[in-house]
């Protein structure tokens, strides 16, 4: 029989795996009423929620507990994930997932009842630890695996996977594009996006050429753009970049996604599109040396026009 490990593609560099080692260890609380710290019981479900804090995720538990019942943004992710499910096939057995920054797992474990074999990665082992326990709790396990990586690692892993789950990440990352362009390279069908928007919605397409005398263009409020955040937002450190709506999309297409559906706000579901992925061929060797690979081979495509449309016309 297929192992999850085998199914998800993992590299041996990447099968460090802490948090699952630990799978089926019972947490034990030492009892201190007696006095006798050398008995031990299982813990309460509470107490390991308690232990395990804080959370980012609410799950709601089959216990019926919840981890975060008073989470400052409400039910959270429950009341995105209302706003998704529908657009998901109900019956997602046999695909490969990848839930990147999967946090606590909530859609890890959404993704998993409905029969998808998830890869799971985070770069926070808090987080990491909790969704090892709480998909033990779901009884999921054997379909979730999770790993300590970064977003940019998935560059590493072996073929592609049925659907990326990439929501709440990019705006913490100093260097959003190329993630984007790794995970649309290891996409097969679908990709759901989401991020930290800066405000404006309006969209509407970028001429195909312009000239330098022409970048007050680039200030109208539907030209792409991508705040930087260079000190803190809300108190984190951990922000870095706000793009607009036309960014978002921009973004996506160039990276060789097309926009299916905008089930929400700063949601974006989207589907592979050959046509816009081979229009950037050209950059691949760019591309290749940021993920460390060959890249000398490829840079022909990049350079071989360049002195034509660099000289005076
Ligand atoms: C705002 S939370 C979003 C969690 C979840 N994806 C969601 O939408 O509810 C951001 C998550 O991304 C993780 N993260 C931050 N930087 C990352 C990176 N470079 N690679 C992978 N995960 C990262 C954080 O540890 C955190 O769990």
């Amino acid at each position: 029989m297929l192992s999850l490990r085998s199914i998800l593609s993992v590299p041996n560099d990447l099968l460090h795996s802490p948090y699952q080692r630990r799978n089926g260890d019972k947490m034990l609380r030492k009892l201190s009423m007696t006095g006798d710290s050398s008995i031990v019981r299982p813990m309460t479900i509470q107490e390991e929620i308690k232990q395990l804090g804080p959370w980012f995720h609410n799950l709601h538990l089959p216990s019926g507990e919840q981890t975060a019942p008073n989470h400052t943004l409400g039910d959270f992710p429950a009341f995105k994930w209302r706003d998704l499910q529908a657009l998901l096939p109900a019956d997602l057995t046999n695909w490969r997932v990848l839930d990147v920054g999967c946090n606590a797992g909530y859609y890890s474990i959404e993704l998993a009842k409905r029969g998808a074999y998830v890869l799971g990665i985070d770069v926070d082992p808090h987080y990491l630890r909790q969704a090892t326990w709480a998909a033990q709790q779901f009884g999921l396990s054997y379909r979730i695996e999770l790993r300590q990586m970064q977003v940019y690692d998935v560059a590493r892993l072996d073929g592609e996977f049925d659907l990326i789950w990439y929501m709440g990440v990019l705006y913490h990352l100093r260097y959003p594009l190329l993630s984007l362009d790794i995970l649309a390279q290891k996409t097969r069908r679908l990709l759901m996006f989401q991020t930290l928007t800066m405000p404006g919605q309006e969209d509407q397409p970028t001429p195909p050429d312009f000239s330098l005398d022409d970048r007050e263009e680039m200030l109208a409020p539907h030209w792409p753009k991508m705040a930087f955040i260079e000190k803190r937002m809300a108190g984190d450190p951990t922000n870095w970049w706000a793009p607009n709506h036309a960014c978002v999309e921009a973004m996506l297409r160039s990276c060789g996604l097309r926009v299916a559906a905008r089930p929400a706000h700063e949601m974006y579901l989207c589907e592979v599109d050959e046509q816009l992925r081979q229009g950037q061929q050209w950059n691949q060797s760019e591309y290749l040396s940021a993920v460390g690979l060959a890249w000398q081979e490829a840079v022909g495509a990049k350079v071989k026009d360049k002195n034509h449309y660099m000289s005076p016309r």
